[in-house]
């Protein structure tokens, strides 16, 4: 089987935003506790945080991280992860059954994140709060200095203001799991009110109102309108949340999810233009996708319902352990954010450590790579200047879920001032390897490509603690420049990257 792909410099997307390689520490199960945070760990810091797992995040490339939730921030009381450590409250978290013991809060995080090499996106609690709790947050973490509570957070530590950039307010509140569930309406004047008490104290923030949960929710499509239509003026960007699982033995349909990724955004992009053109508004609203990944979470919902009958401590939650199908199917997730980098100029993988994540780490023991960690750590290194728009000839094949599905998948970048190019593929087929000839005259000329591609025997082959390094990426011999010409061959179920000089 043989795909072409044509390459050229004037079919440019847009400039590769840094941002869409973001990623989200909830607290939720092992992801702070016992994950990040873990002060006995014999790679602990001064601040308790593992520095091992810190040095995976830094070779994962993660730029931006959503904080504190997800479900668990729509009942999160800031206040209480501040000052010192032995009077913080223990609380209860609805979101996830758990004990919140707040040993962590918002100042060890920044800490965390300026660590991690990346920067801190904040999320406001409008389930069971408002515009007080926003407002005195935001004095907190971006204040300079000579107020209550900005000299607070002098006192606790941090004299230099956090200057938090992205603000998310809420989350995910069109589902009926959320505390505080709202209808779009009621969602749309808090959250608009929010985002105008917010920008009051700094016009330069940007605000992420909530979209929907997933595009199969019952609200899709009204929600995104209404929200926008109370708030268009006083926000920046718009949610999307979805989350893919192979579901009965369907392969097929699992390795075309990103199908339904596209749809979403671009549902999202013709709501948030309509309501744009209604309201004569000025600016244009683009897409924060702050949750997207693998995640099964039919089987979690279950296990979570037989089980769970206390508020433990750091439970094991949501630790998916993932395949290589899995890893292929988030590496096509990723290329289906880039070709919509136009639009989409923000996105986290959730989540980083532990749960649904592509690091998984032992208390007192070792941290390693997910399958997942691959697609996402390679594209982040490679993926530089302008994301370019291939044109793509390949087979297709039917999918129970999707219709027709494409066998090659692909988006390149082209970085003019390094002299270098990528190029991110994946093989969709179940049983045949697909040779695909990349015209790349239009790019420019490239001595050099080396190749590597994630690919096993066993497309559900993991690494786990017994074999942490089953699945890599490995290098793919097949690939050749000749002339304009560049040759590679993708094994089945496979993402492959090409890294061009
Ligand atoms: O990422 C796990 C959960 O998924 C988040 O808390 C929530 O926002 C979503 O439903």
């Amino acid at each position: 089987v043989t795909a072409r792909i044509t390459l050229d410099r004037s079919a440019e997307i847009a400039p590769v935003n840094p941002r869409i390689f973001g990623s989200f520490v909830e607290h939720l199960g092992r992801c702070v506790y016992d994950g990040i945070y873990e002060p006995t760990h014999p790679t602990a810091n001064q601040d308790g945080f593992r520095q091992d797992v810190l040095d995976l995040v830094r070779e994962l490339g993660t730029t931006t991280i959503r904080y504190p939730g997800g479900n668990f921030v729509s009942g999160y009381r800031w206040e209480d992860g501040v000052g010192p450590r032995e009077s913080r409250p223990k609380r209860l978290d609805l979101a996830w059954h758990s004990l919140e013991t707040n040993e962590v809060g918002v100042d060890e995080f920044a800490k965390w994140c300026k660590a991690a090499d990346s920067e801190l996106m904040m999320a406001v609690n409008l389930g069971t709060r408002g515009v007080d709790a926003a407002l005195d947050l935001l004095e907190y973490t971006n204040h300079p200095g000579g107020t209550h509570l900005s000299d607070l957070r002098a006192k606790n530590g941090s004299p230099e203001p956090y200057d938090i950039r992205m603000w998310c307010l809420g989350n995910e509140m069109d589902g009926p799991w959320q505390v505080g569930h709202m209808s779009a309406d009621d969602y749309g004047k808090i959250a608009g009110r929010t985002a105008s008490a917010m920008k009051m104290l700094d016009p330069t923030l940007e605000l992420v109102v909530c979209g929907s949960s997933g595009s199969q929710m019952p609200t899709f499509g009204d929600w995104e309108r209404i929200v926008l239509e109370h708030t268009y003026d006083s926000v920046d960007y718009i949610s999307c949340h979805a989350y893919y699982q192979e579901r009965n033995r369907d392969l097929g349909s699992f390795l075309a999810s990103s199908l339904d990724m596209q749809y979403f955004i671009e549902t999202v992009v013709a709501t948030a233009d309509h309501v744009k053109h209604k309201l004569r508004g000025k600016k244009t609203i683009n897409i924060s996708f702050d949750e997207w990944n693998i995640w099964y979470l039919e089987e979690h919902m279950l296990k979570s319902e037989e089980k769970r009958e206390d508020w433990p401590y750091a439970p094991r939650l949501l630790e998916d352990v993932y395949s290589v199908a899995d890893a292929v199917v988030l590496g096509n997730l990723l290329i289906t954010l880039l070709q919509h980098s136009d639009r989409v100029t923000s996105a986290s993988l959730a989540q980083l450590v532990n749960v649904i994540a592509p690091i998984v780490t032992e208390p007192g023991g070792p941290a390693w790579r997910q399958t997942t960690f691959f697609p996402f750590a390679t594209t982040a290194a490679l993926a530089k200047g302008r994301v370019i728009r291939p044109m793509i000839s390949a087979p297709s094949y039917d999918t129970k879920a999707y219709g027709g599905a494409a066998l090659v998948d692909a988006v390149a970048t082209l970085d003019d001032e390094a002299g270098k190019a990528a190029v991110f593929l994946v093989n969709r087929s179940q049983d045949e390897p697909i040779t695909v000839e990349l015209d790349v005259r239009g790019l420019g000329s490239f001595g050099s490509v080396r190749a590597s591609s994630l690919h096993d025997e066993d497309v559900y082959a993991k690494n786990t603690l017994e074999d942490q390094n089953r699945v890599a990426l490995r290098p793919n011999d097949s690939a050749r420049v000749d002339g304009g010409t560049l040759t590679v061959t993708l094994p089945p179920v496979s993402w492959t990257a090409l890294d061009l000089g």
